[in-house]
């Protein structure tokens, strides 16, 4: 496995030649690092798998260059799908659309729908782009942790992660810090009016400006969406939500909280924008440092905090 820092174009041409060659290659994005492989190489598509330790039903998100992608991979779409897509990408968005002939079972998890992204993010897009050069169509890319672990934000964390996992071809590219820190926004456009299956930096309000629908959401949905599970996100400490830190405990809170005695501060996020961005090298930290038990107080407010509850909810599961 090689592990690549200050990503020039020729790092992110190799990257991408060996994406095609069925290599994997974790790439920063705004949102988390993905894991990604050829969405339409099956055997590279099933090291995901393998690599995560994720069961095989659960779907990936395919990540494209441009709106212009999806017509390579989706069937038919609703009008408010294209106007999610021209208002939110490149962004931390992801649409669930009927799937065409190119998304196989093998990357949809035998759904019947794909997920799609274009994240915004340099290093992502010009892999994916080079990808395309070489005749290449999308990158499937999960969250590059284990299976039910928290999203790495930079690339040491997905190192520190899977390295053991992964073989001497793939490639984890460093982009530095992702800078939204919380998973893309998922919306599922096959019905007709858009619905949220999870939260995330492309909020409720955001999505009814651009398509003059009410977007509804839903606390447990029927399609299967990993990051629905109750439990998810989670460190290996104990998260406990809005308790009161006892010595030895790690401690995130908005940076005006103080730090009782003996408690270790594990983040001090002075914006909501910092408190996504942070969270998760935060819960990271701790177990690092060996720390048992993490007390969180939560954000309020809706949009990007919302988001954030969704996952720490998930995390003190
Ligand atoms: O921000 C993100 O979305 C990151 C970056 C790398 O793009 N990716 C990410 O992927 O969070 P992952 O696999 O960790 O989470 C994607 C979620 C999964 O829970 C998956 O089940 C759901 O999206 N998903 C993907 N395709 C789907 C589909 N066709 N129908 C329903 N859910 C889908
Ligand atoms: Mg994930």
């Amino acid at each position: 496995m090689s592990f690549l820092s200050k990503c020039s174009t020729d790092t992110v041409h190799s990257a991408a030649a060996a994406l095609k060659a069925g290599s994997l290659v974790a790439f920063p994005t705004e949102t988390v690092y993905g894991l990604g492989a050829d969405a339409e190489n099956a055997e590279a598509v099933a090291r995901i798998y393998e690599v995560k330790g994720r069961p095989h039903d659960h779907p990936l998100i395919i990540h494209i260059a441009s709106i212009d992608g999806l017509s390579d991979w989706a069937g038919e779409l609703p009008d408010y799908a294209v106007s999610l897509a021209r208002d939110f990408w490149p962004g931390p968005l992801t649409l669930v659309v009927n799937r065409g002939e190119r998304a196989k079972d093998f990357v949809t998890g035998n759904q019947k729908t794909v997920g799609l992204r274009v994240p915004a993010h340099n290093i992502a897009l010009g892999l994916i782009q080079e990808f395309i050069k070489l005749g290449g169509k999308g990158i499937a890319a999960p969250s590059a942790n284990r299976f039910g672990a928290v999203s790495p934000t930079n690339a040491q964390a997905v190192e520190d992660e899977l390295a053991e996992y992964l073989q001497v071809q793939d490639i984890i590219l460093d982009g530095g810090q992702s800078l939204v820190g919380v998973e893309s926004t998922i919306v599922d456009c096959t019905k007709e009016t858009p619905f949220i299956l999870r939260p995330g930096a492309i909020t409720a309000e955001m999505i009814e400006e651009s398509t003059g629908l009410i977007a509804l959401t839903k606390e447990v949905s029927e399609i299967r969406v990993s990051g629905s599970l109750d439990s998810h996100y989670s460190p290996k400490a104990k998260v406990v939500l809005d308790a009161i830190a006892e010595p030895g405990d790690g401690l995130i809170a908005p940076d005006q909280i103080p730090t009782p005695d003996g408690v270790i501060r594990l983040a001090s996020p002075r914006t909501i924008e910092g408190y996504a961005r942070d969270l998760y090298a935060a819960l990271r930290s701790a177990d690092a440092q060996g720390i048992e038990v993490v007390v969180v107080l939560q954000p309020g407010g809706d949009g990007l905090a919302a988001a954030i509850r969704d996952r720490l909810k998930r995390s003190a599961h």
